[in-house]
């Protein structure tokens, strides 16, 4: 059964020229990183995102914020990109027209060889001034014990203007990137096949990039071992894991 749906969507993969392939947090979970839903130890089960994901929460209390994203850069940083990621870097690599979306904030995607990769909730590297926005280039893991997810940890400090350093994410209630969101939104409009990678696709905008995508043509296939918002819109729901499916799918086309 799972030979088949690989050799079908391999069919797909190979007739397709412009391809989107949309991932959340699923793609890096078979690197140890926890996803957010759906599984016992995922962050929202465990941490409340209105106490640590919003720019509300950073004001009321910087040091407990900075602290549990330290835990998280730490984390991903322990990670190591998955089979799944190195396998969609060769796909990727191989078809010119082929766009890589991310929801994720960690780095496996590069550091698993896909060279551009548009990041829809910014970059958990990426740390900026809270106040004025300018980058922030120390490494805030240096002489730091990131191991525990509830340390509070008084964040830098802005060398230009004393405001405190904030992580690159997007929190709940503020803007997608412009720039990565506009070249998402016109990958999706020109697609003829969208990979719907290991996202519950609960969180808007990016959850409504498939449908965009299916309204203009395109061929919508899910692989998530679950099923997801996603799913009634997928022609093609693939039930496996992103570090089993993607290797399978590049075996298929070789
Ligand atoms: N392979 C593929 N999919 C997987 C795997 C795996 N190994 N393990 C879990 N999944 C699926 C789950 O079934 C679930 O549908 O990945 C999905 C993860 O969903 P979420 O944890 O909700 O992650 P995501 O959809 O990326 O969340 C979107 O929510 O909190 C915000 O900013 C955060 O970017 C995040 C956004």
């Amino acid at each position: 059964m799972q030979g088949e749906i690989a050799t079908t969507v391999a069919a797909d993969w190979r007739q397709a020229q412009r391809i989107v392939v949309l991932t959340g947090a699923g793609m890096s979970a078979e690197s140890g990183v926890a996803t957010f839903r759906g599984a016992r130890h995922a962050l929202w089960e465990r941490f409340d995102p209105m106490q640590l994901a919003t720019a509300e929460a950073f004001r009321a209390d910087s040091a407990l914020v900075w602290g549990w994203y330290l835990w998280r850069m730490a984390a991903a940083r322990a990670a190591a990109a998955n089979a799944g990621h190195r396998a969609l870097a060769a796909l990727a690599a191989d078809k010119p027209g082929c766009t890589v979306v991310t929801q994720n904030v960690d780095d496996l995607h590069e550091r698993g060889g896909s060279p551009a990769v548009l990041h829809l909730h910014g970059d958990l590297f990426a740390h900026r001034c809270f106040d004025c926005s300018r980058e922030y280039d120390g490494d805030p893991l240096i002489g730091v014990d990131a191991s525990a997810p509830q340390q509070r940890v008084p964040p830098p400090r802005c060398h230009h203007c004393g405001g405190p350093i904030r992580p690159g994410v997007v929190w709940f209630g503020e803007s997608l990137p412009e720039r990565a969101f506009a070249a998402a939104l016109s990958a999706c409009e020109r697609a003829e096949l969208v990979l719907v990678i290991g996202t519950s696709g609960l969180v808007h905008p990016a959850a409504g990039l498939p449908a965009l995508a299916k309204r203009q043509g395109a061929r919508i296939i899910e692989i998530n071992p679950e099923a997801s918002a996603i799913s009634s819109l997928a022609d093609l729901h693939w039930r496996s894991t992103a570090a089993r499916a993607l290797p399978q799918l590049r075996d298929a086309l070789a």
